[in-house]
Order: structure tokens, then sequence, then C-alpha cells
């Protein structure tokens, strides 16, 4: 059988993640999705950067919608980020046929309705685990491993640049505008940090979350959102010694006559596992009527824990299309020619 071609669009940083997760991991990656995914066609302004990256192993073009619209591409992956751009590329992919990949938080909690739909109608799939804290499968969680459960609330640090600047204060004692200045140093925040520290990345995350959760449509407009950029040294400080840490969390709650939806700084007992969750990562916490509390921690960004999710997808969507029905679900245990020769 054919692999699977996939379409790049973006070679930044998740893009070169995933096209070399892909071709490390390519005898793993077949056996479990039960055909090969091969990376067909990039698509980056600089082609000349992108050539090499990829060397020969795909097409590199410059234009996105060439990438979107190709007739030999089965999936295209949207990795540009922001939102009109991504938008009509991922409509035009869903238009010629494809389904769709995406790391784009953004785009979906603004125009994920109009992209669901879209999909639904032409019967494909939109697959979206990168969008919300990177590397940690929250998504499959929530809608399969959690799927029995009538789920009450979650909460999650699911802005890693918020946590690590929080964690910087505190630990250090120094102000936000340093932490801010050194965070940007080290690449966890933007050039242009805005998103990160106003709690729009989070609230585009529990957005996405609380729909999926909640089974209510992406209303991104209707969530509350605060950041960080108002809180000092003192804050942290003070909360310190009453026995608190301060996280900026996203929350989405089940409430009597509809759904919570926030963004914003929150005052955790120092004793509790989230309140203790440092530096550049993230944490989900979900709570379900028959399992419980269940926590989620692990990278929220970054090249490979980013593309860890994507490729998920990638095998997810390969599943679908496969006939074989022995890679129709994931193998619950033995993978056959797995290991075979290892001795255990
Ligand atoms: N800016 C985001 C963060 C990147 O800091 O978590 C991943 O969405």
């Amino acid at each position: 059988m054919r692999d699977l071609q996939v379409g790049l669009i973006g070679l930044g940083v998740v893009g070169t993640g995933t096209f070399e997760v892909l071709r490390r991991n390519q005898d793993e990656i077949r056996r479990r999705a039960g055909r090969g995914i091969a990376v067909r066609m990039v698509s980056r302004r600089d082609v000349a950067k992108a050539r090499e990256i990829v060397g020969d192993a795909a097409e590199v073009v410059a234009d996105p919608m060439t990438v979107a619209t190709h007739p030999e591409i089965d999936i295209v992956v949207e990795l540009i980020g922001g939102v009109e751009r991504a938008r009509e590329l991922v409509l035009a992919a869903i238009g010629a046929g494809k389904h769709v990949v995406t790391a784009n938080k953004a785009l979906l909690a603004v125009h994920g309705t109009e992209i669901f739909e879209a999909a639904r109608a032409k019967g494909v799939v939109v697959a979206f685990e990168a969008a919300v804290a990177g590397g940690i499968p929250i998504i499959k969680a929530l809608r399969e491993g959690l799927t029995a459960n009538r789920i009450e609330w979650l909460a999650g640090i699911i802005n890693g640049t918020t946590n690590f600047i929080l964690s910087e204060m505190r630990s250090k004692g120094l102000d936000f505008g340093s932490v801010l200045a050194e965070a940007q140093r080290l690449g966890y925040a933007e050039a242009d940090p805005t998103f990160d520290i106003e709690g729009v990345d989070a609230a585009h995350k529990a957005t996405i979350m609380s729909a999926i959760a909640f089974g209510v449509p992406v209303q991104f407009s209707r969530c509350h959102v605060e950041g960080i950029s108002s809180l000092q040294a003192a804050d942290i400080r003070y909360a310190e010694q009453l026995g608190y840490r301060i996280k900026l969390l996203g929350v989405t709650r089940r409430r009597q006559h509809g759904i919570e939806l926030r963004v914003h700084p929150t005052l955790i007992p120092a004793t509790r596992l989230i309140a203790n969750v440092e530096g550049a990562m993230n944490a989900v916490v979900v709570h379900g009527d028959a399992v419980g509390t269940t926590l989620y921690y692990g990278k929220g960004a970054g090249a490979e824990p980013t593309a860890s999710a994507v490729i998920a997808d990638l095998v997810d969507v390969t599943r679908l299309h496969t006939a074989d029905p022995d890679h129709r679900v994931p193998h619950l245990a033995f993978q056959p020619g797995a290991m075979a020769d290892t001795p255990i």
C-alpha cells in the first residue's frame, strides 16, 4: 500500500520537529499506523532554508495554497499559526477533500465552528491534539479516555511562558519585567508576548477544551481573560507567606445554568500538585463524575513535544484510511513484528 502523503504548511520549529520525528521513528509509526506516513511536500517562504532541512525527501514550494490543494496530498498539516491566512488554507484543504491536522489554537478558538462544519459536510477529519498543551494528549484524554464521564470541571496551566515567568518571579524574587526579558532571551516568550502574558493563548486553549468537555460550540469571545502583566513580586511573596502559589489557570466548569470559562491568575494552596508545576511546563486537572480527579503533566510547547501530538493525529487519520481491521484501533497489546527479536 502506498504511504499516506502529507503536505506540511510551515516548516518552522514545529514543522521541522514533525519532519524529524516522522523520519526518525518511521518504522514504529508505520507499524502502529498500519501504513507509512511520508512528507510529500512542504511550504516555507524561505525555500532555500526549507531545502536545507528536507533535502530531496520532499518537494519544497513557497506558496502554501499549492500544498493545501495538491491532488497528491492526503493530509494537510497546518503549522503557520495566525488566524485569517490559516483559515483560508484550512478551508481550501477541506474543500479539496483533505484531512487536516493543525496545532493552531487561535484558529480553532475563533473559527472552529465554521471549520468543523466544513469538515463534517465534506466527510473529512480536522485533528488538533497539538493545539492544546503541546505534547500532553489532553484532547485524546477528554475525547476517548474519559468518554464515559460527565465532566464536571477542568483547570490547567496551559501556557508555559507565563508559568516560567511566575516560577522565576517566585524563586528569584524578581519583578515581572526582568523575567519577561529573560523569557524572551531564552526563546520561551514571543518577541510580541502579548498573547501569552495577557492570557489570550491560554484562553484559546481553554475554549477548545471547554467545547470538547461540555459539547458546546467554541466561543472564545465569551471567555473571561485576564493575564499576569500587572502582577508584582510582592503579590507572589504575600501569597507565599499565606501558603499559596499564584498560577495562571484556564478553568471551565459545568454550572446549573451554563458553562463557566475563564483565564486568570489564581491562588492555589502550595500543597496541591498543580501548584508545584514549575517552569515552562503545562498541567491539566480534569474532574469526571466516574473517574474522579485526574492529572496530566508535560511539555506544552517545543519542537518535538508538539511534533509528538501532530504525529499522533497523523496516525489516527491514517488508521481511518486503512481497511486493515488490525489497525482500525490501536493495538492493545502485542504489535506483530514489533521488537520480535528482543529478549524480555
Ligand atoms: N506560547 C505558548 C506557551 C506556546 O507559552 O505555552 C505553546 O502553545
